[in-house]
């Protein structure tokens, strides 16, 4: 999709394009050509948000889509967000595939101008090359932004944090049979500036990463722990670290039946850190990231890890495993404390679709967030909400570290139903030594089915949360 700035006016194919004017509730139609206000009155466009109207003014020859922003005093750029999505979903109904957009000119152009471009891409991704026949309608070939030239470093940057974003929902959404390790690694492989080494599945005993070693037993399709490094300062590195359980079957300690097609998304973390890195090097950013990613089935097997397990991770701790459906935690156990040996990160973050508990805790729309550096909480705090992925601050204290003590290991893989997100931060805290760290449980957030999927822009299936905000954390860290 093109998306850029348009300077002069293009009479030649105007009934092949429709322009997108957003409206607050009750502002005076008055500086808008004649004909589109009478039109708009006739239909009986309030402004309100959700109020979308397309209009043909044959006489002037355009179209248009009124979209409405609600009442002035209420209006944030979620609103703009909503209300732009929910425009280009009605506008790509009807089949016109140029869209000229005039931006509200409220929160400043080079906000409203990123926020278009990066909204245009999530809300008309789609996950369709697996349907035989594709019923959709013509897709939406070109944005162009009313304004001066100077907006198209800003739409640059939104759309590629959008496409993005969307490349990490291809991964994610891909059938769990497709989505393998290996395929990770070759979308990896095609990232530009960045560095790719890999650890193989018979390296892992060797390197005493008994969590991953133990968790990828019984798995068919080769484990692997992709290492991707993006280097554009001489800055100690910021390492994330992304959950990649290609299918969490539950292994011996099975998932019931009803549902368990949606672990193939339980390979969310790891695909937002592969759009943190691609986002990061297409827009050149003036940093030193590394992202890893853990990568296995967790499946059953006659040589399956199973419960009563001990298993020694890279940083000698040891952990029962109390039942193997907890395996997020032992795969990340490795992962953090090798990216905190190797490369001495000035930071260090992971993100995973790490427990059921956070999903009830916090719903399907705010991320559980957890850490031991109240400054890096607090960044993140602040970096969320300018993006749509909220965070909540959950605590990590004694009471849940005495959850998950064991009587044979260091700690045990869970320390029950009782604040199961707190325990699993507990958890992973074991790893990170003394480097300031964030935990962000995306279990949630992380995709939508048909009843929960409120934010047009977000859409159906994985989301893509983390994409952006780490992106944006990660630039803020190095500025
Ligand atoms: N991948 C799941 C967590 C999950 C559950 C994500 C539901 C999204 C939706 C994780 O590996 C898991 O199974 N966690 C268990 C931990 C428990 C056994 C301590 C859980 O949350 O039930
Ligand atoms: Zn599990
Ligand atoms: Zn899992």
């Amino acid at each position: 999709m093109k998306i850029e700035v348009s300077e002069g006016e293009k009479k030649s194919d105007s009934q092949r394009r429709i322009l997108l004017v957003p409206f607050f509730e009750q502002a005076p139609i008055k500086d808008i050509k004649v004909e589109l206000g009478k039109a708009l009155e006739e239909v009986g466009f309030t402004g309100r948000s959700n109020d979308i109207r397309i209009v043909s003014l044959p006489n002037i020859k355009e179209n248009f889509c009124a979209v409405g922003l609600g009442k002035r005093e209420k209006y944030s750029i979620e609103t703009y967000r909503r209300a732009l999505s929910s425009a280009l979903r009605e506008i790509e109904r009807t089949g016109i595939q140029s869209v000229i957009a005039s931006l509200p000119g409220v929160d400043g152009l080079d906000l409203e101008a990123f926020e278009t471009a990066y909204i245009a891409e999530t809300t008309l991704y789609k996950f369709s090359k697996y349907k035989s026949q594709n019923h959709d309608t013509p897709e939406i070939k070109e944005i162009l932004i009313s304004g001066k030239s100077d907006l198209n470093s800003a739409l640059q940057k939104g759309q590629i944090l959008g496409k993005s974003t969307n490349y990490a929902r291809d991964f994610a959404n891909m059938p769990p049979s497709e989505g393998t390790p290996s395929y990770f690694e070759k979308l990896a492989r095609e990232l530009k500036n960045v560095k790719i080494s890999v650890i193989e599945k018979d390296k892992f005993k060797e390197l005493g990463m008994g969590g991953l070693e133990g968790v990828s037993r019984a798995a068919k399709e080769p484990a692997k722990l992709v290492i991707m490094e993006y280097k554009n300062s001489s800055d100690k590195p910021f390492a994330i670290i992304g959950k990649g359980i290609i299918f969490d079957s539950g292994g011996i300690s099975i998932k019931p039946s009803a549902g368990m097609q949606e672990m193939k998304f339980d390979k969310c973390g790891a695909s937002a850190v592969l759009g943190v890195m691609k986002a990061l090097s297409e827009m050149n950013a003036k940093v030193n990231v590394i992202g890893l990613a853990p990568l296995t089935e967790n499946l059953p097997g006659g040589n399956a890890y199973k419960p009563g397990d001990i298993l020694r991770h890279y940083n000698g701790k040891t952990s029962e495993v109390i039942t193997t459906d907890a395996e997020g935690r032992l795969v990340m156990a490795d992962a953090l404390s090798y990216a905190v040996d190797k490369y001495s990160p000035k930071a260090i973050l992971d993100i995973s679709t790490l427990t059921g508990a956070c999903v009830t805790a916090l719903g399907n729309n705010i991320a559980g967030l957890m850490g031991n550096n109240g400054e890096l909480i607090s960044k993140m705090l602040d970096v969320s909400s300018k993006t749509w992925e909220k965070v909540w601050n959950l605590p990590i204290d004694d009471d849940f570290r005495e959850q998950i003590k064991s009587t044979v290991a260091d700690i045990k893989n869970t320390g029950g139903s009782q604040g199961g997100a707190e325990t699993a931060g507990a958890f992973l805290e074991n790893f990170i030594g003394t480097t300031p760290w964030l935990h962000l449980d995306i279990a949630g957030t992380a995709w939508t089915q048909e009843k929960t999927a409120k934010k047009e822009y977000v859409g159906k299936g994985a989301t893509g949360f983390g994409v952006r905000l780490l992106t944006e954390f990660s630039i803020a860290l190095f500025n």
